[in-house]
């Protein structure tokens, strides 16, 4: 099984880290099955998961049930667990209370989007056993801040302070850093310039790994196409056929067969 180690390992040996999020049990059952190093519970599952319009809404409680569900299905998986919005915000104990939530539901570690303004509760966490996983770059949770989805770093300035960030990240004790929709340029800076593995999400092929929402690369949503998605499966076609055929086998009564009762 994989662990911080492994982590470290991989970015030493050029072996590139594969994750995706997962939210539920029966996904996570699938995930255990896999070849996959890692397991992502995201804030994202307010999206994918509630129908929210973005990852302000997930609550400790929201992902606390997630990541006990994921555990119970993939238990051979090391397992990162969100920290959700404004739970690293409102101070250093507030903040333990909520990794403290998590990882009693089961997670391996925590992930926490934004840099300098939380070094100080990641030290104290990593100060405290916990693995820290960061996260720079498009932090869903400053959606509103940032002016929308776009891609980070694209002016010098903003990219040197994403390399500063990155450093600061690694100097608090981070075993990890996610880089969300940069310049490839960047994620290949940002990836030599620290010794612990960057995980990139639209941030080129020059991260240490890569991490996709496991729903986007099924193809559950036929409409959402970003560039830097792969769709490895068009689970929206597949899906829906399945529910058409069960339907029409049902007005056809086709479905039950003799062989499909109990006689
Ligand atoms: O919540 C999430 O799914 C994430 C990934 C996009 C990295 O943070």
């Amino acid at each position: 099984m994989v662990n911080v180690h492994t982590f470290a390992r991989r970015k030493e040996e050029n072996c590139k880290i594969s994750m995706v999020t997962c939210y539920d049990f029966w996904s996570a059952r699938l995930i255990n099955q896999s070849k996959l190093d890692c397991i992502l519970v995201g804030d994202s599952l307010a999206v994918v998961m509630h129908g929210f319009d973005s990852t302000v809404h997930a609550t400790i409680e929201m992902m606390e049930m997630h990541v006990a569900a994921v555990v119970r299905g993939a238990p051979d998986k090391f397992i990162i667990a969100d920290m959700p919005f404004l739970s690293c915000s409102k101070g250093i104990s507030r903040g333990l209370d909520a990794v403290q939530t998590l990882m009693q539901a089961g997670a391996s570690a925590v992930k926490i989007e934004g840099s300098a303004h939380q070094v100080d509760l990641i030290k104290r966490i990593v100060e405290a056993g916990i693995p820290v996983m960061g996260h720079i770059g498009l932090m869903p949770q400053s959606v509103h801040n940032l002016g929308g989805h776009r891609v980070q770093g694209k002016e010098e300035i903003g990219a040197k302070k994403l390399m500063d960030d990155a450093n600061q990240l690694e100097q608090a004790g981070c075993f990890g850093i996610v880089l969300e929709c940069i310049p490839n340029k960047l994620g290949d800076c940002i990836s030599k310039s620290v010794s612990v593995p960057t995980i990139g999400i639209g941030a080129g092929p020059h991260t240490d790994g890569q991490v996709l929402v496991l729903h986007d690369m099924l193809g559950v949503d036929p409409d959402f196409s970003p560039k830097f998605l792969r769709k490895y499966a068009n689970s929206s076609e597949l899906i829906t056929h399945a529910l058409n055929s069960f339907h029409d086998d049902v007005r056809s009564k086709s479905f039950p067969a003799l062989t499909e009762t109990y006689g």
